[in-house]
């Protein structure tokens, strides 16, 4: 069995791991070790793969230590490319502001990753924020503060977008969507208590006058984005990045049609297969983590 080794990318969370080698199957002590890694960092990087849709599935599944099905789900198994040179290519230009993907949805995908196909530099990086460790060093009193809070996250239209300037993506929806979930979450697999709120999708704090909401939601952001703690992803052809898309929030600078390429390949994991687990209130339950 390989021993992996891993780099700290951050002093809070994210890794890159060295000395890991693909097969198929994964190799189950080597899975064991990524899990953990995983678990505790939230993002891991992965350098100088040559690797296929499937094994990226294999790996995305295996981190949280599920089996790729049989038979995937359609909304799982669609072939999703970022790209500023392919044509049907994802998000092709802008800049797109922290969030988690589907964060608005009662159902998403719990883990996330995207793989260098073809990226030359320099190119746009993805940003990816913790909102455990936001927690984690949120002032005792600011915390006491968001008890009880509950958010909600989704469009009327179009993404809320706080943060936002022209180089911002913004989608407009015929229809408005949304979620309520309580501003501090707990993590279903890790027990991590989370900030849950975000740039892109939070649309408010019930029972906030507005102006009580910007202020607040600025002072959450303001802890969420602070500039030293967010870990910026530099591309090269041939990275794998995976993310939980619970416990992180990502983002990404400015990509140009007319600038270099930057081709990712998008792979998810499995969608919560319970609507309401993270939707637990936890200063309903046991203090700590
Ligand atoms: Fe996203």
């Amino acid at each position: 069995m390989s021993q992996l080794k891993l780099r700290a990318l951050t002093p809070a969370f994210g890794a890159e791991v060295e000395g890991f080698e693909p097969s198929s199957p994964l190799d189950e002590e080597v899975l064991a070790q990524l899990r953990a890694a995983f678990d505790e960092r939230s993002v891991l990087v992965f350098r100088n793969l040559d690797i296929e849709e499937d094994m990226q599935r294999s790996i995305v599944y295996g981190l949280i230590g599920e089996e790729v099905p049989v038979e995937l789900a359609a909304a799982e198994k669609r072939p999703r490319v970022v790209s500023n040179k392919m044509e049907h290519g994802a998000a092709p230009y802008g800049r797109l502001l922290f969030h988690c993907d589907n964060m608005w949805a009662r159902r998403f995908e719990r883990i996330l990753s995207l793989y260098g196909v073809q990226v030359e530099p320099p190119s746009a990086p993805t940003t990816f924020v913790s909102m455990g460790e936001t927690w984690d060093r949120l002032p005792e009193e600011f915390r006491a503060r968001l008890e009880g809070l509950e958010a909600r996250h989704g469009f009327e239209h179009k993404y809320p977008n706080r943060g936002g300037d022209q180089d911002v993506i913004d989608a407009y929806y015929d229809t408005s969507r949304s979620t309520v979930r309580p501003v501090i979450v707990r993590h279903p697999r890790t027990g991590r208590m989370l900030l849950y709120v975000s740039q892109q999708a939070t649309i408010e704090i019930l029972g906030l006058s507005s102006e009580e909401n910007e202020a607040l939601l600025a002072e959450l952001f303001s802890y969420l984005y602070e500039p030293s703690t967010i870990l910026a992803h530099e591309w090269r052809t041939g990275d794998l990045v995976v993310w939980d898309n619970i416990t992180t929030q990502h983002g990404r600078g400015t990509v140009t049609l007319d600038g270099p390429e930057r081709t990712l390949r998008k792979v998810g994991g499995p969608f919560n297969l319970d609507p309401d687990e993270v939707n637990i209130p936890v200063f309903q339950k046991a203090a700590g983590k």
